[in-house]
């Protein structure tokens, strides 16, 4: 039989075969925030130029038995045509607005990261999901690094499901809680926070890059090999990532962050990577008393709250995941003595809405250069669509005269720096979307095709809209 094993290089055959494995202690500084090494302290990071963030860590790394033996065991190999082509069952959260954003619930053997702001309701999705799961009849595991016991069921009691039958963890080692969850036999497993277990074995504080990395590895190699499905949640950074930027992203299957836009009720989860699904999907969950509620009709209950007499509102439909979504734009404009007077954005960039606001003043006459002015979307949802353009323009010059924008009418379409209004993505689908929750005229880019049950007003340029729009 012909050996596997590779000739020993000149350096292998200088050393004795039987020498014991090489330990070798890495000392430095590592980024907390973005993971760069380096041998010797300094007050910034080189990577991510931010200040302060260096932790002096010691790692000690073993080299492989096996390698330094100079003998390789090959790997295991697979025929393509020999692996199942079923994608094998999903299995649902019986939460649709979860479901919806994982592709169609969760994939077995997968691992999902969720992330968002403290407080946001990471925790309380988990333990949702966790009770429902394991009411229908899967074995889950809930490692609470985070909480005690006590405090996940009293949580659990508030949420309706304090008697589901859900084994918690309550555990800081992440190898002994991943032991525990297959010990139980459990085929899903939730890690509430992946900041708050740590790596044993390794010299660096929990929550930091190199735990984190660590963590993550494992976890990979956990969900794959025994088929258990497992989702970790993770706290962003003030910069708005998860903490230890991308270290994780690139090794789970799915990234699904929570954001809303400060004082909504309303959640919104976002896949901004899913290798089972589209990317940018999103659910929207409100926040109440009973935890988070799926919205089943999210256009509606961004617009619960509309009103048609008052000046600076402005309505819209953008497109979030496969789905149209209708919402408004609020904008607020008041006199001001300062010299230079304040631009508060909430829900879009405050960039853009500087932006908008010279666009008006240059191309639609409308200058607000002695005014504060504050602009805000419904139901703390963030823009980002930029076919919202022509609506957050709208809301300005009705807030700049305090005058309303004419009744049940939309308005649709990116703005230039021309002040041309330019064609948006998808107009169809969101013209239907108007239409459904009860919109009758909509302002939209020159040249859109016409849509059943809604009358187009098309506009060329800023100036057209801003007649259009008089009431
Ligand atoms: P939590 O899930 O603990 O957030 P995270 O895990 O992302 O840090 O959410 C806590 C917030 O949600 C807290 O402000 C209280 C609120 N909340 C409700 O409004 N209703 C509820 O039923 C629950 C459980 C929490
Ligand atoms: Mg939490």
């Amino acid at each position: 039989m012909r050996c596997l094993a590779p000739c020993p290089t000149r350096s292998q055959r200088d050393r004795p075969v039987d020498s014991p494995p090489m330990a070798r202690a890495a000392r430095g500084f590592r980024c907390r925030e973005c993971g760069w090494a380096t041998p010797a302290y300094v007050g910034r990071c080189a990577q991510c130029q931010a200040w302060n963030t260096l932790d002096q860590f010691t790692e000690t790394q073993r080299s492989g038995p096996a390698r330094s033996a100079g003998v390789v065991v090959p790997g295991r190999t697979v025929r393509l045509a020999d692996v199942p082509d079923e994608p094998g069952r999903r299995l649902s959260t019986e939460i649709p607005e979860f479901d919806r954003v994982l592709g169609g619930g969760l994939v077995p053997g997968s691992l999902v990261l969720v992330g968002g702001d403290p407080g946001i309701g990471k925790s309380t999705l988990m333990l949702q999901a966790a009770a429902r799961l394991a009411q229908r009849g899967t074995v889950v595991a809930y490692v609470c690094g985070e909480e005690s016991p006590r405090q996940v069921r009293l949580r659990a009691t508030r949420l309706g499901v304090g008697e589901a039958p859900v084994t918690l963890i309550p555990e800081s080692s992440l190898d002994a809680a991943l032991a525990a969850a297959e010990g139980a036999g459990a085929s899903v497993v939730i890690i509430d926070s992946i900041q708050s277990v740590y790596v044993e074995g390794l010299d660096t504080r929990s929550g930091g890059p190199a735990q984190l990395s660590e963590a993550g590895a494992r976890l990979v190699a956990f969900s794959k090999t025994n088929e258990i499905t497992t989702i970790v949640t993770g706290h962003v950074t003030k910069s708005g990532e998860i903490a230890g930027p991308r270290l994780l992203e690139h090794l789970v299957d799915a990234v699904l962050y929570f954001e809303n836009a400060e004082g909504g009720s309303v959640r919104v989860l976002r896949a901004i990577k899913n290798r089972f699904g589209a990317t940018d999907e999103v659910g929207v969950f409100e926040m109440t008393g009973e935890g988070l509620q799926s919205v089943e009709n999210p256009s509606s209950a961004l617009l619960e709250s509309h009103d048609a007499d008052a000046s600076g509102c402005a309505v819209t439909a953008v497109i979030e995941g496969s789905r149209p979504l209708a919402l408004e734009v609020q904008a607020l404009a008041v006199p001001t003595n300062l010299a230079s007077p304040r631009r508060i954005a909430s829900g879009l960039e405050t960039s853009r809405l500087h932006l908008l606001l010279a666009v008006l003043a240059r191309r639609g006459g409308v200058n607000t250069g002695a005014m504060d002015v504050v602009a805000s979307v419904s139901g703390g949802m963030r823009l980002r669509d930029t076919g919202a353009d022509l609506a957050i323009l709208a809301a300005l010059a009705s807030a700049a005269s305090d005058q309303p924008l004419p009744r049940a009418t939309a308005c649709l379409g990116e703005v230039a720096l021309s002040g041309a209004v330019r064609p948006v993505h998808q107009v169809q689908r969101r013209l239907a979307e108007l239409s459904r929750v009860g919109f009758k005229r909509c302002l939209v880019p020159n040249g859109t095709p016409a849509v059943d049950g809604i009358v187009l007003i098309p506009v060329r340029n800023v100036r057209d809209a801003l007649q259009s729009l008089h009431r």
